[in-house]
């Protein structure tokens, strides 16, 4: 493929929408408030802080850099600016963590349309946060109700990414930003509004750094990968589309900026709601959706209508935000299978469709009627989100940290970060600093000192 015959995103502003349209989904709203429960709260979050910072928008720059210099899918990408070297297997180790993500992602992401049609029919109403945490579990132990979500939520980003780049990813992520943005505000007033909020919002901003731990730094450096969509090429492959002119560094910091802001703000939504109805901060995948049914109805449980219009508004949102996810994790591979082994687009989307689609469903009964099947006490579900988030990505990002740091032209490296000397980029050096010393050495001593490696 000659770069002329690629897309485009249309604009700048379409390319840091499309990268925070991939950046802000599930790992915002769902699996940050829980992975901050599990590990304590405020002190998880600094944490995580340092991480997207020291990390995050370093590698995110690197991962632009190499998608826009080379203009081809995240394998490619290395083929050509590192010629027959093993680092194409970055590129490789890539695609397929991202198929894994998409595999139990997509159940989750089809839990949400099961929530649009509860908040529809208005099922919340007289529930007990008890009730509601033995209704969800019920829903998701049930053999097939989840996985036609799950069937379902995969036919629509397969039929969005078979649309093509511009018209289907830039165009969703215009319009539901902004309105996600909106509504978790308004949902954050009414949280804090709950009686005894105090004690979730303590729970949110008091540090207790006594439990900063090593698993704390891997969930938390985990979990700052997967809400950044980094260390799978997954924004290497949007920045092949990006223009010339598309300023790199900003649109990274861009999205780290706004990615952070849907977290900490689903933060400040679940956690005073769930310390006020009495749920558990640590009760894992589950916590949002056993949460924020209880904001609804505490909140507006005296207008009844405000809250079926807030909730399905909200849920929609809320798949929404997934989808502009599930389509930017099939792009990789799709662009890949279709770039590399020359089939048409179409074709390269149903073979990451159907696969993806087969991964789901185990992951799904491995809720209900596969749990004893575990490996290493982790249920496939638990085990592809643990081998992903925190492996996985993580030793992506330390690759690509060391091949943009250490491997590849300096003079490349400039050109992309300064598009060829046009701009200005103050921090050029504390970059080069944090991707050659800080991202490759912080990341093996999270790895080392949690996982016992080397
Ligand atoms: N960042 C996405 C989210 O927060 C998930 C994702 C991970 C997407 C990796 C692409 C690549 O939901």
């Amino acid at each position: 493929m000659t770069p002329n015959n690629r897309a485009n995103f249309g604009s700048k502003l379409g390319a840091i929408l499309a990268a925070a349209g991939s950046a802000v989904g599930l790992g915002n709203i769902w699996r940050f408030p829980y992975e901050t429960g599990e590990h304590g709260g405020a002190a998880f979050i600094l944490v995580y802080i340092g991480c997207v910072l020291l990390f995050g928008v370093p590698i995110m720059i690197a991962e632009f850099s190499i998608g826009r210099r080379s203009r081809a899918n995240t394998a490619r990408a290395y083929q050509i600016l590192a010629p027959s070297t093993p680092w194409r297997w970055v590129g490789r180790m890539g695609v397929l963590t991202g198929f894994l993500i998409l595999g139990y992602y997509v159940v989750v992401s089809g839990w949400t349309l099961e929530f649009i049609m509860e908040a529809a029919t208005n099922s919340f109403a007289g529930k007990s946060a008890d009730e509601f945490i033995a209704s969800f579990s019920q829903f998701t132990a049930n053999p097939w109700r989840p996985i036609v979500w799950a069937v379902v939520f995969m036919l629509a980003t397969h039929f969005i990414v078979v649309k093509g780049v511009e018209k289907g990813i830039e165009k969703s992520a215009k319009i539901m930003m902004p309105m996600l943005f909106i509504l978790l505000l308004v949902l954050a007033g009414c949280a804090v509004a709950l009686p005894n909020a105090g004690a979730g919002l303590e729970f949110l901003l008091k540090p207790d750094f006594s439990k900063v731990n090593g698993s704390v730094l891997l969930g938390a450096m985990g979990q700052a990968f997967f809400s950044l969509s980094i260390g799978m090429g997954c924004l290497c492959t949007y920045a092949s589309y990006f223009k010339d002119d598309t300023n790199l560094p900003k649109t990274a910091f861009s999205v780290a900026v706004i990615d952070t802001s849907v977290a900490v703000l689903a933060g400040i939504i679940i956690f005073p709601a769930a310390f006020s109805v009495g749920i558990q901060p640590d009760m894992g995948p589950s916590l949002l959706f056993v949460t924020l049914p209880n904001v609804f109805q505490q909140a507006f449980g005296s207008l009844p209508w405000l809250a079926v219009i807030l909730s399905v508004m909200f849920y929609i949102l809320l798949a929404l935000a997934a989808l502009t996810s599930t389509i930017s994790l099939h792009e990789v591979a799709t662009a890949y299978l279709h770039e590399e082994f020359n089939l048409t687009r179409n074709k390269a989307a149903w073979i990451v469709t159907i696969g993806c689609t087969i991964l789901g469903v185990f992951c799904s009964l491995s809720l209900g009627i596969g749990k004893e099947y575990t490996i290493a006490g982790l249920t496939l579900f638990d085990l592809f989100d643990f081998v992903t988030a925190k492996i996985m990505l993580p030793l992506g990002g330390f690759f690509i940290a060391i091949f943009t740091g250490w491997y590849l032209d300096k003079r490349i490296v400039w050109e992309e970060f300064s598009n060829r000397g046009t701009l200005k980029v103050g921090l050029y050096r504390l970059l080069i600093f944090l991707l050659k010393f800080i991202a490759p050495i912080g990341i093996a001593f999270i790895f080392i000192n949690e996982l016992g490696w080397l």
